[in-house]
């Protein structure tokens, strides 16, 4: 009997949940309130809002971190083949079925497609846990009795980046994807940094999303959804912002039908044409505003290299630039802090630079992340996955009975 054995082995779901609450990293723990979790069932007034998932009558479905009673609320991700047309409340629901059925430990990784199970080897391409490590310490498992599963169901975009094409030869000023995109997925996984930094961003999100929806007074308690990372070249950051949106995509998508990704080329608005450069950002926020009008949309606006918006203010200001870019800067600036009164739009902003940026919404960011290279744990699994990858598709070999690895003639 695997659960007398579990139970003898194993710390109770309380013992296993106290390291948590007690974890360093801070970021809101977020509680389930007895009527209503405020997360993901919206009893708002908002249109065109589904809610996923069957659970039981008064069963309240939580998108991120939340306890109830000692119990671990682990996410799984369910993604659909692209052709599927199956409803995602029949998946969620078949889902749920088949976790059940199963006395299964929960670790983060694929959970294999039952082969009896018609319905769902023909809809799901496949079911993931995630973040199991938000509940447990030292890598210890979670087992099934400690644990309820909070389904999301999701179809990849295939759509690829939509580009409003710049004019003349300039850059384009921006690029746009559906969320989830196809061109994202796996990436949140592919990024490795010490324990906690993934999950407080997805937490802030989280919470950020949760206070404009529940209305909290902004003069009392400020909320800017804004997120700022920043730290030296080449650590991520950029892809960890789209990864970041990937992510609350997918977790959000029984609130919000559509999910859009922004990203702002800011190098492109200073273009030679800087007359034109005013006309861009303009037809650029028409374009944000439209989207965060639709209740039922989530907007992620990514503006990476913030620092180059810094740089050429002072430049500006300094007498060695014309003073059209110093307008493109306060252009962009003031169309920022009008779209933070919408609810449904997060700005997620990069910077390479670790010194103080002279940027006005920089200021207002609610997190600011330091992003520094690789923990020592990371890089050697960096390595592996590079390895493992290149063992599955053949390119390198184990040599037998060594550990050896060698390029496949
Ligand atoms: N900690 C990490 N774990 C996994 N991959 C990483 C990590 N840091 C950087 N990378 C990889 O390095 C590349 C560069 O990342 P990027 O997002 O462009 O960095 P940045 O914006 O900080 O300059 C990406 O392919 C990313 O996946
Ligand atoms: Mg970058």
């Amino acid at each position: 009997n695997p659960k007398t054995l579990a139970e003898k082995s194993l710390p109770s779901p309380s013992r296993a949940l106290l390291g948590r609450h007690e974890r360093p990293h801070g970021g809101l723990l977020l509680r389930a309130a007895s009527s209503g979790c405020g997360i993901c069932c919206r009893r708002g007034p908002i249109a065109g809002a589904r809610r996923v998932g069957g659970g039981g009558g008064g069963d309240h479905r939580f998108l991120l971190a939340a306890a109830t009673d000692g119990v671990a609320l682990v996410a799984v991700e369910v993604l659909l083949h692209a052709t599927s047309t199956a409803r995602a409340e029949d998946v969620c629901a078949a889902v749920e079925r088949m976790l059940e059925a199963r006395s299964l430990s929960y670790v983060d990784g694929p959970v294999p497609i039952p082969n009896d199970d018609p319905f769902l080897l023909a809809n799901v391409k496949r079911i993931q846990i995630c973040d199991t490590d938000e509940w447990t310490e030292n890598h210890k498992v979670l087992l099934f009795w400690q644990v309820r599963p909070v389904v999301h169901v999701f179809q990849l975009s295939e759509d690829g980046p939509g580009e409003e094409p710049g004019e003349d030869d300039t850059l384009s000023s921006f690029n746009e994807w559906a969320l989830p995109a196809k061109e994202f997925d796996g990436l949140w996984e592919s990024l490795l940094y010490e324990v906690g930094l993934k999950q407080r961003l997805l937490r802030y999100a989280a919470s950020a999303l949760l206070f404009t929806e529940k209305g909290v007074d902004p003069c009392l308690v400020s909320w800017n959804r804004i997120v700022l990372l920043h730290g030296p070249p080449g650590t991520g950051k950029t892809s960890l912002c789209k990864a970041l949106a990937q992510k609350l995509s997918i977790r959000f998508k029984s609130r919000y039908s559509m999910c859009q990704l922004i990203e702002v080329n800011a190098h492109s608005l200073f273009s030679k044409w800087f007359s034109e450069s005013g006309k861009l950002v303009a037809k650029l926020f028409q374009k944000i505003q439209e989207m965060v009008e639709e209740e039922s949309n989530l907007v992620f606006v990514l503006i990476d290299e913030v620092e180059s918006l810094a740089a050429a203010r002072q430049a500006a200001i300094s007498g060695s630039e014309p003073s059209d870019s110093i307008r493109v800067v306060n252009a962009l600036l003031t169309q920022m802090d009008k779209l933070k009164s919408w609810p449904n739009v997060i700005i997620l902003t990069t910077s390479n630079i670790t010194t103080a940026i002279d940027i006005a919404f920089v200021d207002r960011a609610d997190i600011k992340a330091y992003v520094g290279p690789p923990t020592l744990q990371a890089r050697y699994e960096i390595l592996r996955s590079c390895l493992q990858e290149l063992l599955r598709v053949g390119i390198l070999t184990h040599t037998q009975g060594g550990n050896s690895l060698w390029p496949t003639p």
